[in-house]
This record gives structure tokens, C-alpha cells and sequence, in this order.
């Protein structure tokens, strides 16, 4: 039976079905994850010729690699011979790949360098087969960017208004350089993708979820979630959105305050940042970093980046790290400890968001009510300056965003 998107997808709430259906992941696979751009990782991680560190699109393994001339590439980690993962080690360096199984090696370009005993192949030494590759490879500010379709809108149609929110990150470093070097973490969560999508652009549940955490170390991002903040729930298009806390930023106009800290606790930072931007130094230093919800799979909650991975229509596995300024240590020591602080593995953010995507899940296990309800704030959202719609900050604004977006690229792939 054919799935019309149209009728799960409604303006103001969407189906359980959704989440629940193994045909309809197998069915975003192709449509999505196999279609659009999927953030991967970052050319930092592969930073010398030779470099190379395991990824995911989804449920296939590649392999990110820099090659001797300095091009950073995306193999499929599946040997031409029998289907064996011929890259296990998770990173490493080498200028060739060696597969377990039978031994066949091949070039970390791709090509199949030998294999052992050639004349089970009547002699021939070189067989047309290789390594496959992600057919188009593309980065932003250093972000790696993945998709299998060999034609399509390309990565700065497709990141659109996300693109600035990239920039912004990178203009926090005195460089102009994130760096995602810190090494990943990675955390498996008994529940389905857009569980995990929904909950990074969802501005509701910070006071009830992280309430606990909030109160204990006397964080003031609760009070940026609640009914008197000034901060905003952006749609910006493309199935993107952000959660923009700068009104709250700039009312409070206490540069490094989006950090949590004063500019005497990092004055080498700050002073190589007046040095270099002069007068805007002060408005970079007040609004600090994005929060961002990149379509399908990139997530950057300010200090920490995120990369989701579906592997089946109730698991996915978020990767984690920690930004990196480049030229700026004093501030990388910070980021990395409040990044494991919060969503680490004994972090006091992630577990309990964790714990919400996973009860969600099992939740919808019952069948009614079918339907899951995303019209908060639809009747006090409005156009922006720039002509994006904006919610306030606990409206579910961003994830319409997101459902508008996945609903027509489900339906341009059935009509494929
Ligand atoms: Fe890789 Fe046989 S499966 S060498
Ligand atoms: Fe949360």
C-alpha cells in the first residue's frame, strides 16, 4: 500500500505511524538519508594526507579519508570481493586499505591495488573493481557533506539560511576556524530519528526535563526557554530551524554571558578577538554561538555538535563532540569540559533528553491517540525582517519547519 504523505503530515500534527512504520524508514532511507546532503563530519579530523576516520550516512559505513594530493573523499566501506568491511579500526593513517577476509588491498582513493593467489583469476592482476564512492562530496566551514544522489540542489542551495548559522560558529574563532578534533562520542538511543530532530529545535522542554540539572547548578538557560524570554523559534526553510537566543543575549549585553562566563575569565580569547573584528567585537562576543538544527542530521547547541545516524525505525546513534576555535585554547579547555559536563557519557543534559526520546517511543507503541500535536504557537507566529517565520521561544515553529520540508522531499521521491 502506497503511503500518501499528505495525510500523515498535516499542518498541525503528524501520524504515529511516522515513527513507528519500518516502511516508512526504509522509505526515508531512499528519499532522504540516500537523497539530500548528510553531514558526516569535519575536514579537521582528517587533517594530514593519509588521515582517515569511520562514518555513517544512515545505516551504510564509509570511510572519510585525505588522499596524498590533499582531497578528502568519501569511500564505502564494503570490499569489492564479498561485502567484508575492509576499514575496522575507527581512524588512523595509511595510504592504503587492507581487507580482512581474503586480503584484498586497495588504494585509500579507492582503487583495488592486488589480491593474493591471481590465478584463481587466470593470472589477471588487476580486476575492474574498487572501492565505491559517496557519489558527491561537498564541505561548508569545514563541514563535510554527503550525497548519494549524482545530481540534485547543491550543499549551498540545499543549507540555504543554515549556512550563516555555520558562519557565525566559525567567526567565534580568532582563525575563523571551528576544528572538530576533540574525538566523538557516541550514544544509542531506542528511538526513531526524528524523535531526536524534534527535540533539538523543541524550545517547551528545557524548564520541565532539565529543571532538575537547572536548579542544582543555578544555570540561567531555563529562564531563555520560558514564557517571558525575548529569544525566538526560527524556520529557516529547507527543513532547518534555530532556536535564536540572541534578543535574550543582547538584552543582557555581557560579552562571553552566551557562554556563561565574563571576558576576565578568558582574556587572551577576548583580547585577539577585539584585535581582530575592532568595533563588531563586542556584538560577536555578546551573541556567541548558534543553535541550530541543520536538515536531516546536523545539530549545534552552541558549544557541542551533534550528527544523527538512524540505523533502524527505532534506534539511532547521536554522535557528539565538543567545537574547537582554532587559535584559541584558553577557550577550547572550557568547551570540551562543558561539552562532556552536559552531554558526555554521565552528562546532565543528554540523559535526560535521552530518557524523553525513549519514552516517546515506547509511548507511541499505544495507539491512541494516533496523532502527535505540533500546533503550539501557531496562532502568534510571524515574519521576520528577513521574511522567516518566527515563533516565540517555547513554539514548536521549527519542528513545522522540519515536517513541511521532509513532506515534500517523501512525496518528490514517490513521484520519482
Ligand atoms: Fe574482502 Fe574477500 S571479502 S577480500
Ligand atoms: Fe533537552
Amino acid at each position: 500500500m502506497t503511503v500518501q504523505y499528505s495525510e500523515l503530515i498535516q499542518p498541525e500534527r503528524v501520524h504515529g505511524s511516522l515513527y513507528t512504520d519500518p516502511s516508512i524508514f526504509a522509505e526515508e532511507l531512499e528519499r532522504i538519508w540516500y537523497r539530500t546532503w548528510v553531514c558526516v563530519g569535519h575536514v579537521s579530523e582528517v587533517a594530514r594526507p593519509g588521515d582517515y576516520v569511520r562514518k555513517n550516512v544512515a545505516a551504510q559505513d564509509v570511510i572519510m579519508t585525505r588522499s596524498t594530493d590533499g582531497e578528502v573523499g568519501l569511500l564505502l566501506n564494503r570490499c569489492a570481493h564479498r561485502g567484508n568491511l575492509v576499514c575496522e579500526d575507527r581512524r588512523g593513517n595509511s595510504s592504503s586499505f587492507r581487507c580482512p577476509y581474503h586480503g584484498w588491498t586497495y588504494r585509500n582513493t579507492g582503487e583495488l591495488l592486488g589480491y593474493p593467489y591471481n590465478q584463481g583469476y587466470g593470472g589477471k592482476n588487476k580486476l575492474e573493481l574498487g572501492l565505491g564512492r559517496v557519489p558527491r562530496v561537498d564541505t561548508y566551514q569545514g563541514f563535510v557533506f554527503a550525497s548519494f544522489a549524482a545530481e540534485g540542489p547543491t550543499l549551498k542551495e540545499h543549507l540555504g539560511a543554515a549556512a550563516g548559522e555555520l558562519d557565525r560558529l566559525a567567526r567565534l574563532s580568532p582563525e575563523g576556524e571551528v576544528e572538530l578534533t576533540a574525538g566523538w562520542l557516541r550514544h544509542r538511543a531506542k528511538a526513531n530519528w526524528k524523535l531526536l530532530v524534534e527535540n533539538e529545535t523543541d524550545g517547551y522542554h528545557p524548564q520541565f526535563v532539565h529543571g532538575s540539572v537547572f536548579s542544582v547548578t543555578g544555570s540561567p538557560i531555563g529562564a531563555l526557554y520560558s514564557d517571558k524570554s525575548t529569544a525566538v523559534t526560527r524556520d529557516l526553510g529547507g527543513g532547518h530551524s534555530e532556536n535564536d537566543l540572541r534578543p535574550e543575549f543582547r538584552r543582557a549585553a555581557r560579552p562571553m554571558g552566551w557562554f556563561g562566563t565574563s571576558e576576565a575569565r578568558v582574556p587572551d580569547y577576548v583580547a585577539k578577538m577585539r584585535a581582530l573584528h575592532g568595533e563588531q567585537a563586542e556584538e560577536i562576543l555578546i551573541e556567541g554561538a548558534p543553535h541550530v538544527m541543520v536538515f536531516p542530521n546536523l545539530f549545534i547547541a552552541e558549544i557541542s555538535v551533534f550528527t544523527i545516524q538512524p540505523t533502524a525505525v527505532d534506534e539511532t546513534v547521536q554522535n557528539v563532540t565538543a567545537v574547537q576555535l582554532k587559535g584559541a585554547p584558553e577557550m577550547n579547555r572550557r568547551l570540551l569540559s562543558q561539552c562532556v559536563g552536559s552531554v558526555g557519557p554521565a552528562g546532565m543534559l543528554l540523559a535526560d533528553d535521552s530518557e524523553m526520546y525513549e519514552r516517546n517511543q515506547r509511548g507511541m507503541a499505544a495507539r491512541r491517540p494516533e496523532w502527535l500535536d505540533i500546533r503550539r504557537g501557531v496562532g502568534r507566529e510571524r515574519i521576520d525582517e528577513n521574511g522567516f517565520r518566527i515563533g516565540a521561544a517555547n513554539d514548536e515553529t521549527g519542528m513545522r519547519g522540519f515536517w513541511a520540508h521532509y513532506r515534500g522531499l517523501m512525496e518528490e521521491g514517490a513521484a520519482q
